[in-house]
């Protein structure tokens, strides 16, 4: 049985994303808290996003002013406080009652952008409703292509500003905890975006897969996301690459950004860390659209690493969750001053003073120390 949630105090006392993680794993029930800390088979590439980053050295510039530093900068033609972004997470309901509405409040608040999962616990328009700052909505190409459309169409509408089509996901990947633990999307939650009359409510057998499969399609190919692309007047990222050839197919393709990302380890096994592919999918992408990467980032010297290897901005998945299970929005609004205020530190004690000036610099600031 969980136990009560943390109190104001003891929230304030996490010092780390660590901590966070610590207080969520005690507020929120077990199959809740296994499903969003697993990765696919044998976590090997969940394990590798976190290692990964560490792997690159700072080294530090002395002697800079630094005196007066920023770490705002431009996403998709909006002025954000950081280069950091919510990353889409299914059913956040599960993590606290106020679910994806809470993020979006803690993330208007820091002035950063939420991704909001199309497995969503709350409607997108009430998402919507919460927040004034940046909102970008993940989707997958569904088997049905109508809903698809008409799901893009209605987010639109709705106000959302950018939408991510996730690649990596053909099928759903395999994560054996919640085969144990027989998970299923728990009573009175709904993943409420993907309803269709007649359909299957995302509520019956083991497991969201099943029941929600029709929400995923093996078949789909880059023609698919010049489709997306077609559909609306938003820009469009594709989250979910590791390839300089597939960055250059998204590009080609319509897309106006793209998302490094392995899913943080949900989906194939043994793909490559984010870290280690972030600097070749950067140069394909150069001068072609902002590239956004996830996985494994729980520092702000991550964040700089990253855009130091050609990253416009970072985003993150269970460090959300850990916010949110600890403590409903005030615990996310903890989890991004956290990595917010570390990057912060980061980019004084490294010497730069901006975000331009770090991609600048590029690997004279940030090196593998196993090239
Ligand atoms: C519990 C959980 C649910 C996720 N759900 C989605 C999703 O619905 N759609 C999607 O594109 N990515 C999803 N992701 C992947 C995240 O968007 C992101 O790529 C990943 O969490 C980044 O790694 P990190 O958790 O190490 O920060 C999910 C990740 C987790 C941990």
């Amino acid at each position: 049985m969980p136990e009560p949630r943390p109190s104001p105090d003891a929230l304030a006392r996490a010092v780390s994303l660590a901590d966070l993680a610590a207080l969520a794993e005690r507020a929120i029930e077990r199959t809740a808290w296994d499903y969003y800390r697993s990765g696919a088979w044998d976590e090997t590439t969940l394990a590798a996003n976190e290692s990964a980053w560490k792997r690159f050295e700072i080294h530090f510039r002395g002697m800079v002013d630094v005196s007066a530093r920023t770490a705002g900068t431009t996403l998709l033609g909006r002025a954000v406080a950081a280069p950091l972004v919510a990353a889409p997470t299914a059913m956040q309901k599960m993590a606290h009652p106020d679910g994806e509405c809470a993020t979006a409040r803690a993330c208007s608040a820091a002035r950063l952008p939420m991704c909001l999962s199309s497995l969503s616990t709350t409607a997108l328009e009430e998402v919507r409703a919460a927040t004034d700052g940046p909102l970008w909505m993940q989707v997958y190409i569904s088997q049905d292509r109508g809903f698809t459309r008409e799901l893009v169409a209605r987010a639109e509408r709705a106000g959302i500003d950018a939408f991510a089509v996730t690649a990596d996901t053909p099928a759903w990947g395999i994560r054996e905890r919640d085969m144990r633990n027989g998970f299923r999307v728990p009573d009175g939650l709904h993943i409420v975006n993907l309803e269709r009359p007649g359909g299957p409510t995302g509520h019956a057998g083991v497991g969201i897969g099943g029941a929600l499969s029709w929400t995923i399609d093996a078949s789909v190919t880059w023609k698919d996301v010049e489709l997306l692309a077609s559909w609306t007047s938003k820009p469009v990222l594709v989250k979910g690459l590791c390839r300089p050839d597939d960055v250059r197919a998204a590009f080609d393709s319509g897309a106006r950004g793209v998302w490094i990302s392995n899913h943080g380890g949900r989906q194939l096994d043994g793909a490559p860390a984010t870290a280690r592919v972030l600097a070749a999918c950067a140069q394909a992408a150069r001068g072609r659209g902002p590239v956004v990467v996830d996985g494994g980032i729980r520092r702000g010297t991550d964040i700089l690493r990253a855009l130091a290897l050609g990253a416009d901005a970072v985003a993150v998945g269970r460090p959300i969750l850990w916010g949110l299970g600890a403590g409903g929005e005030a615990g996310v609004a903890r989890a991004l001053a956290m990595l917010a205020g570390e990057f912060e530190l980061a980019m004084a004690l490294a010497g730069v003073r901006s975000v331009e000036e770090i991609r600048s610099l590029g690997a004279d600031l940030v090196r593998d120390a196993v090239p």
